[in-house]
């Protein structure tokens, strides 16, 4: 059983689409295992996003993450990392799938609603980033 790292973004913290997107996740049969509500500091952000730091929206991309509160969660089923980038739907939310989350929340490609680990080394690597072992219950 495989996990993986989701983060809802400030765009739909703000308006109030928790529960719809986790609805999503769930019914997808993506388990919710860990969740917490956090603001992220500029530092946190830089940090999480490290691998894209060349990248021309790097700045706009840690100013956004870092703006309001996110929901960190911690995911798991079959494929969840597949799964999960599947729900989700194309970063930019005009390439997206009808029925995914970015197609039916995202404002654009940067407020673009969720995050989800793309292989299975960062998504240890993006879980052991925001939860200890302690946190996570299967
Ligand atoms: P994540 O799950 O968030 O990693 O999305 P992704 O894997 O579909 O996209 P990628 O890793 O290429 O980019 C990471 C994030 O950077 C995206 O989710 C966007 O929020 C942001 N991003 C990517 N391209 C652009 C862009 O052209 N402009 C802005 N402002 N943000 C971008
Ligand atoms: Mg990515």
């Amino acid at each position: 059983i495989e996990r993986t790292l989701s983060i809802i973004k400030p765009d739909a913290t703000r308006r109030n689409l928790t529960g719809k997107i986790n609805a999503k996740f769930e019914e997808a049969g993506l388990r919710i295992v860990a969740q917490k509500r956090i603001k992220l500091s500029m530092g946190q952000a830089g940090k999480f996003y490290e691998v894209h730091k060349e990248r021309p929206f790097y700045g706009e991309l840690c100013e956004f993450m870092a703006s309001e509160p996110v929901v960190v969660q911690v995911l798991e089923g079959e494929g969840a990392i597949l799964k999960n980038r599947e729900v989700m739907g194309a970063t930019n939310p005009a390439d997206a799938a009808e029925g995914t989350i970015r197609k039916e929340y995202a404002l654009s490609v940067g407020e673009n609603s969720v995050h989800g680990s793309d292989a299975p080394e960062t998504a240890a690597q993006e879980i052991s980033f925001f939860f200890s072992g302690l946190e996570l219950v299967g």
